[in-house]
């Protein structure tokens, strides 16, 4: 655990920084001879530089935000874009007549694509996979076009509302599945 990283329990930890802990963690300093969930490393991961972390990996040295940070900003994002989707769905199933619920709406859009991308490239950042892409984060950049893109199917094709509302859940579910069990 000293060098490198350690990925188990569905959760990857790393070295350089303050970090959620999952739960191997424990196992793991109890086999380094520390003090389990709430030894000297644990205190140190659970830092107020949480939210601004500063890493101590030369690659990443400078004005990264925390792993934490990230990842909440991305989930952010990712709810913005959903409620943005659902609402555009609605909005041009039934006439599309408002012209202040269309801008609001896509900026609701546009505001959740932004945050997702961002924060999600900061996250691969920060798990040192920004030097070769891994298949699951090139299947949620592809997701993310996909969902990028319907914004055009929706204003042209209301009359597949239905159709857009499960493919909106079915991606997002798809894009949640790939970051949890990197199944490539
Ligand atoms: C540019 C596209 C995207 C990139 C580069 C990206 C990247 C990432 C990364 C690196 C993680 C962290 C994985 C980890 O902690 O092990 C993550 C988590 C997550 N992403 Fe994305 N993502 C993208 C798009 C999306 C989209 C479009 C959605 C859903 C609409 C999404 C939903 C999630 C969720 C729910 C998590 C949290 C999973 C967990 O609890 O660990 N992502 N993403």
């Amino acid at each position: 655990m000293q060098n490198g990283s350690v990925r188990g329990g569905g959760a990857t930890l790393y070295k350089d920084g303050p970090r959620f802990i999952p739960f191997p963690a424990a196992s793991l300093d109890k086999e380094n001879g520390r003090d389990g969930q709430f030894g000297n490393q644990n205190l140190l991961r659970f830092s107020p530089f949480a939210l601004v972390g500063k890493s101590r990996t030369p690659a990443v040295k400078g004005a990264m935000l925390s792993y934490e940070t990230y990842k909440t900003v991305h989930l952010l994002g990712v709810i913005t874009l959903v409620v943005g989707l659902g609402g555009l769905i609605v909005h041009y199933a039934q006439g599309g007549e408002s012209k202040v619920w269309r801008r609001r709406l896509a900026i609701t859009h546009g505001l959740g694509l932004v945050m997702i991308l961002v924060a999600g490239f900061g996250l691969l950042a920060k798990l040192h996979l920004m030097a070769s892409l891994p298949g699951w984060a090139i299947g949620k950049v592809v997701i993310w076009l996909l969902l990028g893109g319907i914004i055009a199917l929706i204003r042209r094709k209301p009359a597949l509302a239905t159709f857009h509302w499960w493919a909106t859940i079915g991606l997002a579910t798809l894009a949640a599945y790939l970051a949890v069990f990197k199944p490539f």
